[in-house]
């Protein structure tokens, strides 16, 4: 099966939307990438879609965010929301997905991305607990779920702290 990944464009809006309802059986996360891309923080370029067979059957977002201590603050990436199409789960295009966007970021000047999601699936790309950086989450969250990757070598030496998410997110 042919994965193509590629940043998402505006006439891929209403799909997008009709993909993330499929996979989160709500319409929650549309609506957050709805107010998200309206954000001025919003950066097109991190966001992806995947297509197989000629439509769209996964989205992957990277968003900034800041993590901040009583001394410092410093830019990171949020990996949220991400979404495969049910009928195409389970056959390597998230992987695709987080690689490509991962790879992206990177190269955007981005130093590290934290994700809240699957304990057992994201650390697979290398993340890792972000308690082990001293990086916590703005919310009760399980310690395995909320996960830092390094995108440049020791990105993350001397970053510590709490992830402050843009409001949008409040409405999850
Ligand atoms: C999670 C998700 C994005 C993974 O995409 P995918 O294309 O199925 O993933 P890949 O094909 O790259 O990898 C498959 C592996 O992902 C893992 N995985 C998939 N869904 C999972 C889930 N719900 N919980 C835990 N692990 C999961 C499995 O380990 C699977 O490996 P296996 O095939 O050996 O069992 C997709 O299942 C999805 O959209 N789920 C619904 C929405 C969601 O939960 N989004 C993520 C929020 S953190």
């Amino acid at each position: 099966m042919e994965i193509i990944i590629r940043k998402e464009e505006d006439h891929d809006h209403v799909e997008v939307g009709k993909l993330l309802g499929s996979a989160f059986e709500q319409d929650l996360e549309a609506r957050l990438v709805d107010s998200l891309r309206k954000n001025p923080d919003f950066v097109p370029e991190l966001s992806f879609i995947a297509e197989c067979d000629e439509q769209i059957v996964g989205y992957i977002l990277f968003f900034p965010i800041k993590i901040i201590s009583k001394q410092d603050r410093h830019a990171s990436l949020a990996l949220a929301p991400m979404a495969v199409a049910p009928k195409y789960q389970r056959k390597g295009v998230g992987k695709a997905m987080v690689e490509h966007g991962l790879t992206k970021a990177g190269h955007s000047g981005f130093d590290s991305v934290i994700v809240l999601g699957h304990a057992e699936y994201y650390p697979r790309f290398g993340f890792r607990p972000a308690s082990l950086y001293g990086i916590n989450a703005p919310f009760e969250v399980p310690d395995e779920a909320f996960m830092a990757l390094e995108l440049t070598k020791d990105g993350l030496d001397r970053v510590s702290g709490t992830v402050v998410y843009p409001e949008e997110f409040n409405e999850v």
